[in-house]
């Protein structure tokens, strides 16, 4: 079953054209986006959406605080993401005109479905699921539903789930934006274009996974790590924080760049490696002056960028670069070293990668 991989989550890393792929080719109808996609009636309950909250947990909760980025800057819809866990048990202001949206791998999650149920419950009517279990539990209590095909993922660390759901919530934005007069056809086609090209990026990041090896090193006997991103990049660096800490028991904790000189400088010292996402995006020279913040106290930089992000390597610096720039969709392609890093720093741990200790693959309790 693991065919040339040593273990599911190796595996299910190298699935990700394929499974991105699959997703894609289910999302793009003849060429267009379309509410079909989302579900029958999804042009109707489209048309009454004011806002949107997206509910869910983990690394499904970081896909959503990416897609907020999307949602609000290609659709313009307001958009709020709670951790289910905690939106169940507050007291919110409903608004039957918001879209609830769900992301829920399994489907399972007791904490997303609670969280769901109880939106129902305050008249939150307008539901859709994204998962990627079919007829699983989430989908079926949401009247839209769209499935992601990233096949089944049995690694306990989410990978090929979270960028496919990523995909899913792109195109969602997009459609939305359709349907609300806010995309001209040829900003539709830019996006249709970047999404068909988005797996063969992938496939060059998958093949960096030589020096992502070598750079494992630098962490496998570490304490601690720091990851550093901003805008639409900082959900990233808490995934990949949450990927490190969950299968090679490191500490990692994820940062806004920009919030280091608010408290988190304070730690930096050679003995923890920050990881900073670092594409060519508006942010970049923010990016690269919070760089400095860190290597002026000792710290030591291992830095993901693209090509056209202009670094230099110098001591203490290291940087990989992804072979492309992919714009709007960066935030994917920048997951896969982030997925790569965790896993050879556990390898070299020699932790149990597949099922790390104390963690379920679906998490069915409070
Ligand atoms: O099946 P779900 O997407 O609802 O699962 C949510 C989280 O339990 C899950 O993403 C968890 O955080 C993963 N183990 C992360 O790799």
């Amino acid at each position: 079953e693991l065919g040339p991989y040593s273990h599911f989550m190796q595996k299910e890393i190298h699935e990700q054209p394929r499974a991105l792929t699959d997703t894609i080719e289910a999302l793009i109808d003849d060429n267009h986006f379309s509410p079909a996609l989302f579900g029958k009636n999804a042009a109707a309950v489209f048309a009454q959406v004011d806002s949107i909250l997206i509910l869910a947990a983990g690394t499904s909760y970081y896909a959503a605080l990416t897609a907020k980025y999307w949602l609000e800057s290609i659709a313009k819809l307001p958009t709020n993401v709670e951790i289910a866990s905690e939106y169940r048990y507050r007291e919110s202001v409903p608004n039957p005109r918001q879209l609830i949206v769900t992301i829920s791998q399994s489907g399972e999650t007791l904490d997303t479905m609670e969280a769901l149920k109880h939106a129902k419950a305050l008249g939150q009517h307008l539901t859709l699921a994204i998962c990627n279990v079919q007829e699983s539990a989430i989908p079926r209590a949401s009247e839209l539903v769209f499935y992601t095909r990233a096949g089944a993922e049995i690694g306990v660390a989410s990978t090929k789930a979270f960028t496919t759901q990523l995909v899913a919530l792109f195109t969602l934005a997009a459609t939305l934006a359709k349907q609300r007069g806010l995309l001209d056809a040829e900003a539709e086609q830019a996006h249709l274009g970047a999404l068909r090209q988005l797996a063969g990026s992938v496939q060059h990041a998958l093949n960096l996974e030589p020096q992502i090896r070598e750079w494992a090193n630098s962490f496998a006997n570490k304490q601690h790590a720091l990851f550093l991103g901003r805008g639409i990049h900082y959900p990233i660096a808490l995934e990949g924080a949450l990927k490190l800490k969950e299968i090679s028991y490191i500490h990692a904790e994820a940062y806004p760049a920009g919030e280091l000189k608010h408290g988190p400088l304070a730690l930096v010292d050679s003995a923890m490696p920050v990881v900073v996402i670092a594409p060519n995006d508006a942010l970049l020279e923010k990016v690269k002056s919070n760089m400095q913040e860190v290597k002026a106290r000792g710290g030591e930089l291992f830095v993901f960028a693209d090509a056209d992000s202009h670094f230099t390597e110098s001591e203490g610096v290291h940087v990989i670069r992804t072979p492309r720039h992919v714009g709007v969709l960066s935030p994917i392609l920048h997951t896969i070293p982030v997925q790569m890093l965790a896993y050879h720093a556990a390898l070299l741990k020699g932790t149990d990668v597949d099922k790390p200790r104390n963690l379920a693959k679906s998490v069915t309790v409070e």
